[in-house]
């Protein structure tokens, strides 16, 4: 069970990955466990080519398929996300996120596409069944600033939106864990008596 980190840009150093980190960072911090998948590692012709036999797209397909979170991130290009994610995206199944909590982080130049991720990504993501949406987390150049000692240096109100966003994925996780549970102690409580009438 684990958190999956996609990360969508097509360029190294990634902005949108930085931030990506950042919040798996506070996602481990929480005792959740990650794994990253930065989809400009995976062999590019295979997903264009839809090749479902490369290995390497199908390692990837299966560490979604088998998380229970997944956080996108994205750049915004072109008042869009980003071409290498819907790329990837496109070579999943139809219900790719069938029962899954999904985070959409981006990075952009400024705030005019904040509303990208909403009217761009979010439809796609419902469309895969994508179980609970969260709040979309958009960060401008300006408000996540790289420095080769210190680090990510994040703008106060940016890191408000990071903290509440990991928080409300930890404590969705939490409940679905609960209610599955639950779920299963009741059908194991309930299994004696049926064997019973038969
Ligand atoms: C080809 C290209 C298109 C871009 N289009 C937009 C855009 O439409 N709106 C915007 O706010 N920023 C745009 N940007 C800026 C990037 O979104 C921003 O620098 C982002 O943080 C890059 O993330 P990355 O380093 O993870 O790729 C564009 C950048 C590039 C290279």
């Amino acid at each position: 069970m684990s958190v999956l980190l996609l990360s969508g840009s097509p360029v190294t150093p990634s902005r949108s990955a930085r931030l990506l980190d950042y919040v798996g960072e506070k996602l481990k911090a929480y005792g959740q466990r990650t794994v990253s998948v930065p989809i400009r590692e995976l062999p590019v012709q295979a997903i264009f080519n839809a090749d479902f036999s490369d290995p390497e797209l199908l390692a990837a397909r299966q560490l979604l398929a088998k998380a229970e979170a997944v956080v996108i991130a994205t750049p915004i290009y072109k008042a869009s996300y980003s071409g290498l994610l819907k790329s990837f995206l496109d070579v999943l199944p139809q219900d790719g996120l069938a029962g899954k909590v999904i985070l959409p982080i981006a990075t952009a130049g400024s705030q005019s596409h904040m509303l990208a991720l909403d009217y761009s990504l979010r439809p796609i993501l419902a469309s895969l069944s994508a179980r609970y949406i969260l709040p979309s987390i958009y960060a401008t150049d300006a408000q996540i600033q790289w420095h080769e000692t210190e680090g990510l240096q994040i703008d106060p109100a940016i890191a408000e939106r990071v903290n509440h966003g990991v928080e409300l994925l930890h404590e969705t996780l939490e409940s679905m864990r609960q209610y599955h549970l639950s779920r299963l102690a009741s059908r194991s409580a309930i299994a004696p008596e049926m064997r019973c009438r038969a």
